[in-house]
């Protein structure tokens, strides 16, 4: 297979619903996903629930309901996110499933082998909101003067034998991985896991007995794996560990493990030690995003301003979600949305800027060709610097920011080339040509028609449904919608060629409506 790329997202609790954040991390990993086909490599896509452990099991109780129930129930709304926000993820794994158990006690054991794992008894403070156990001195003081965690979450102090895993042994490689360029992104998230793993490692508490809701410890009766343990391990069950399947030897390591800035501890510290543990390559990069506040704030339930991904989606359109959340925040940063946010940059990019531009080239294409592709026509001066500047935004300047992760700045390239193919059309006015030259009203019209198809192939990954909608409405066959067919110098003529006529067009990012009276 050619040059396979592996990414992740985190999985997340089903233990409610999924909010902005889910939406968020999985919108951004289905951009990488995307981009990466388009630039021809073969891609392996994961995402999932993580279901077991303490916080699942009371939620459920709470609820009157096995843990199981609650999980089935709620993985499926997060399952629904994902086919509605169109997330072409080629795995959904839920770690309740028997090859994950499988695999998370073949990891166990692969540590065990190594002399890492030994039976003891914890005593220490743990947050069941965050999953973690935390040292003393970690712990903050909450407003009455409680003890929270560094995440602002309840702690209790927690007694029961317990496995442990020989953490304090990794530190020396764990330095080195940390310190290793382009292992852990956001560089500015670098510095307090090097604290950390420089402040010295305590050995890691890694099963529990208090309750029974996760995988089994192998030969421990009594005893679950802590959820991070198998939580982790999910991404190497969808690649079928520890059979040697094909999948697993094309995929491992990951090239990427897109996570929230909340969990890179987990991700750059405990996961690579397990898997050095077990003998096991490490993932080239964990990449840790920022938060999404709605209006400036945290979401909580408390303050009732949770927002339902499914609902922004329903009424805004998915692209334009899509696209405001990429274009919107520089990637690794908190970002901040609103229902007014995204209807006004929606509609002044998308709508007004390459939608009009897209809708008023095959209308004219459509009305004054009869919607007949010419190739081969004479180009001027100015249809040369127009290609020139649409192919650079869309050609180098994208896909180099895409590969960085630089989602918000490749996308102000590519709406700058939108710009230029509108004053383009403004300076050459190709309605007033139709009467007095219209050999050059077809020139003008196919040169704009071959820059729209190269800002669409360009931004398809962000709006993939949108950007299928329009290049059906072109001809371009699907298998010609990616950066090697932009290189492609014959595509036209082949068109021009071939049978197609355009129809009657139909825009494809519609102008929404602003919100009127939102709650503030
Ligand atoms: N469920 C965890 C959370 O929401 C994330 C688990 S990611 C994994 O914080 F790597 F452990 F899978």
């Amino acid at each position: 297979m050619s040059d396979p790329y592996y990414i992740t997202t985190a999985i997340s609790y089903p233990n409610g619903p999924p909010h902005i954040g889910h939406a968020y991390e999985a919108i951004a990993a289905d951009v990488i996903a995307r981009f990466q086909r388009a630039l021809g490599r073969t891609v392996r896509f994961q995402t999932g629930t993580d279901e077991h452990g303490l916080k699942m099991a009371r939620k459920a109780a709470e609820q009157g309901k096995t843990a199981r129930e609650l999980a089935d129930e709620m993985s499926a709304y997060f399952q629904q996110m994902c086919a509605a926000l169109d997330i072409s993820h080629d795995r959904f794994i839920r770690t309740v499933e028997d090859d994950h158990h499988r695999a998370s006690q073949a990891i166990w054991q692969a540590m065990e082998a190594n002399g890492d794992l030994y039976l003891d008894r914890y005593e220490g403070w743990y947050s069941v909101r965050d999953e973690a156990f935390y040292d003393e001195k970690e712990l903050v003081d909450g407003e009455g003067g409680e003890k929270l965690s560094p995440q602002g979450t309840p702690v209790e102090w927690t007694v029961e034998e317990s496995w442990f895993f020989r953490l304090s042994r990794y530190q020396q490689p764990l330095l080195e991985l940390l310190r290793s360029p382009g292992f852990l992104e956001p560089e500015s998230r670098r510095n307090e896991m090097v604290a950390f793993v420089s402040g010295g490692l305590r050995d890691l508490s890694i099963s529990r007995t208090s309750f029974d809701w996760g995988v089994k410890v192998p030969g421990s009766d009594g005893h679950v794996m802590y959820v991070w343990v198998d939580a982790l391990t999910n991404y190497l069950t969808g690649l079928g560990y520890p059979d040697d399947t094909e999948l697993w030897r094309t995929f491992w390591p990951a090239n990427l493990h897109l996570i929230g800035k909340d969990i890179v501890r987990f991700h750059t510290i405990y996961w690579p030690a397990f898997l050095l543990s077990a003998g096991l390559p490490l993932p080239e990069k964990v990449f840790g995003h920022g938060f999404l506040l709605n209006r400036g704030q945290k979401e909580s339930k408390s303050l009732g301003n949770v927002t339902d991904p499914l609902a922004l989606a329903e009424r805004f359109g998915v692209d334009p979600l899509r696209y405001f959340l990429m274009r919107e925040v520089a990637f690794g940063q908190d970002g901040s949305y609103s229902p007014e946010a995204i209807v006004t940059r929606a509609n002044a990019e998308l709508a007004n800027s390459f939608g009009n531009l897209a809708q008023r080239t095959l209308s004219m294409i459509f009305k004054n060709m009869d919607g007949h592709i010419e190739a081969g026509l004479p180009l001027s001066e100015a249809d040369v610097q127009l290609a020139a500047v649409v192919d650079e935004a869309c050609q180098i300047v994208l896909p180099r920011e895409f590969e960085g992760l630089n989602f918000s700045v490749g996308l102000e390239e590519w709406m700058r080339a939108v710009f230029a193919c509108n004053q383009y059309v403004d300076e050459q006015a190709p309605w007033a040509l139709r009467k007095t030259d219209p050999d050059r009203m077809n020139a003008v019209l196919m040169t704009l028609f071959r820059q729209v198809r190269t800002l669409a192939i360009a931004v398809r990954p962000v709006v993939p449904g949108s950007v299928d909608r329009l290049l059906d409405q072109m001809g371009v066959p699907a298998r010609e919608r990616d950066f090697a067919a932009l290189a492609d110098p014959d595509w036209l003529e082949r068109l021009a060629a071939s049978s197609f006529v355009l129809d009657k067009p139909e825009g494809v990012f519609p102008r929404l409506d602003m919100p009127e009276d939102e709650a503030a």
